[in-house]
């Protein structure tokens, strides 16, 4: 036997005898018919994350044999193997939940098995996330490759796609605008072909995030799930990763503090999901990187949003495609970026940006003496009422809701949301603020994206379309309004949102980045003493270790084990 420490001869199976290991493993691979030939090569493993419940990833398998041909012209063995696969809406209770399921899932079934380099096949919201940071603790070189957006649909003549248009004409269901049979009809419309949503939700934000990060084909988050070029980022992809496994261009080389700044910036100019602070925090600390809330903001400050898609603005992923994708956006931002930050290809992200192809006339992606919104699209908020922060999405919120006071309409859990929201006995005006508690990573729900509180019947039948929402939950990248999300600590461990009681006053300015509860301390002290908390039933498995071991929302919602010190 050689002395080789790469391809098939890494990792080997621990009987005591490192050649009878080697031996075996030979003979069982030589089953599916490799030659000794294809074995000696480098092998780059392939994550599958296709499934019959995961639309988002439904052409993965043609991904897969592009990213294979692409292995292969370079030389290489690629070698695909499944990992957990998590859609948004067949995932109970959240696809939050099993995150972190994933992303250990990833990292040891990339320690378990041989590979030199690995590429990261996601797309539905959590998948690129638990991808990401179960590669940065592995370690091994490794390289994204997202599914693509899905196309548009249409109905009666207005271009839907979703789930922003999802949750458009739901509420306009709600409001007794449109009956059953209208709603039932655009529900054949909204999700047009497969891959992940077509607006600048949470997937189509981590797509365009990592790209800015480095982990990325140059040009790779933009292109549509049913396209050719989407088959061919798949293909340079392949090939890419063998020289990253030649080269050993390991993820703690590109995933540097300055290359996650790179990523909140684009996080920011694109008015991405709030979703995607949460997920870079926690790839984030899989390096020892701290990503710090008041540096998210300051940097929001003078990150104008550029990107001019839904719930932002007005166009979808294959429109931002067509205009030149994330490269375009990139070189607008390029006196905002850390230029020197390593990427993928072995170049800066600054060579990158040179080599793109030049620009041309467009209005999906601004310049910045044009842009969207002034700021950032996301905003930090600080007080009593969320001592260790919460956000809200400024960029596709009202205005006109950011500086106000009003009075507290509480729901203690989601299941006294559901109940009591659409009662026509509701004490509600427009002008209160509509309270959710226990919605948080420790709630027992796992932090659902409930945080887009619908506007209660009564109300919308008025034509309220938006009313300001605060919650420990979360809120789904293509969702819309004025709602204060990740509030923290969360109700569920005893944060002083457990502590709101009916009529309360609560102070909200974006402009001061203020979120207090208007009671006095004494009355506050009263009522925490009095505080029982949540004990939600979690006595066994995945549940028992999930309530354990996770974290709040500004520590990105990881395992506490998980982490890098
Ligand atoms: Fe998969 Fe939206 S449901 S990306």
């Amino acid at each position: 036997m050689s002395g080789k420490k790469d391809g098939l001869h890494k990792g080997l199976t621990t009987y005591g005898d490192t050649g009878f290991s080697l031996f075996l493993r030979k003979a069982f691979i030589k089953g599916a018919g490799y030659t000794d030939d294809a074995l000696d090569r480098r092998i780059v493993g392939i994550i599958d994350t296709g499934s019959a419940f995961n639309p988002c990833h439904g052409n993965s398998a043609q991904l897969i044999e592009a990213v294979k041909r692409g292995v292969m012209l370079a030389g290489g063995l690629p070698m695909d193997f499944p990992v957990i696969s998590i859609h948004e809406s067949f995932a109970s209770p959240t696809s939050m939940f099993l995150r972190n399921l994933m992303s250990m899932d990833v990292e040891e079934m990339i320690r378990a098995q041989p590979m030199d380099a690995v590429v990261l096949i996601g797309g539905c919201d959590k998948t690129v996330p638990a991808l990401l940071m179960g590669a940065a603790s592995a370690n091994l070189p490794a390289i994204t490759l997202v599914t693509g957006a899905m196309l548009t649909g249409s109905h009666e003549g207005v271009r839907v796609g979703a789930c922003t248009d999802c949750r458009r004409y739901w509420a306009r269901f709600r409001a007794q605008e449109i009956d059953a049979d209208e709603v039932s009809r655009v529900n054949n419309q909204l999700v047009a072909s497969v891959g992940f949503c077509s607006v600048m939700g949470t997937a189509s934000t981590m797509a365009c995030v990592t790209e800015g990060l480095g982990m990325m084909l140059p040009g790779g988050a933009s292109a549509p799930a049913v396209t050719a070029d989407r088959i061919r980022v798949a293909e340079r992809t392949g090939s890419l990763a063998v020289e990253m496994a030649a080269d050993g261009l390991t993820p703690d080389k590109i995933l540097t503090a300055d290359a996650f700044e790179n990523a909140l910036r684009v996080l920011l100019a694109i008015g991405g999901s709030t979703n995607g602070i949460i997920h870079l925090t926690a790839i984030a600390g899989r390096l020892g990187i701290k990503l710090d809330l008041d540096r998210l903001d300051a940097l929001g400050r003078d990150t104008p949003v550029l990107v001019d898609l839904k719930p932002s603005g007005q166009y979808y992923m294959e429109d931002l495609h067509k205009a030149g994708g994330v490269p375009v956006l990139l070189r607008e931002l390029r006196p905002l970026l850390h230029l020197d930050a390593l990427t993928v290809t072995g170049r800066t992200l600054g060579e990158e940006i040179d080599r793109a192809a030049a620009g041309f006339a467009q209005d999906v992606v601004r310049p910045r003496t044009n842009p969207i919104y002034p700021q950032g699209g996301i905003a930090v908020l600080r007080g009593n009422l969320a001592p260790n922060g919460a956000l809200i999405k400024q960029s596709a919120a009202d205005p006109k809701l950011f500086e106000r006071e009003g009075r507290a309409v509480v729901f203690e859990s989601l299941d006294d949301l559901a109940a009591r929201i659409d009662s026509p006995d509701l004490d509600v005006t427009a002008d209160d603020f509509l309270v959710l508690k226990n919605a948080g990573p420790k709630s027992g729900y796992a932090m659902p994206e409930a945080g887009y509180l619908p506007i209660p019947t009564k109300l919308s039948r008025a034509g309220v379309k938006d009313m300001v929402r605060i919650s420990d939950a979360r809120m789904s990248g293509t969702a819309f309004g004025t709602i204060v999300l990740h509030v923290s600590p969360e109700a569920a461990i005893g944060g002083p949102l457990s502590l709101v009681k009916n009529g309360d006053r609560i102070r909200l300015s974006v402009a001061q980045r203020k979120l207090e509860l208007l009671v006095d301390e004494a009355e506050l002290a009263r009522r925490r003493s009095a505080y029982k908390p949540l004990q939600p039933k979690a006595d066994r498995g995945y549940a028992k270790l999930y309530m354990r071991s996770v974290l709040q929302a500004e520590e990105g919602c990881d395992f506490d084990f998980l982490r890098k010190a």
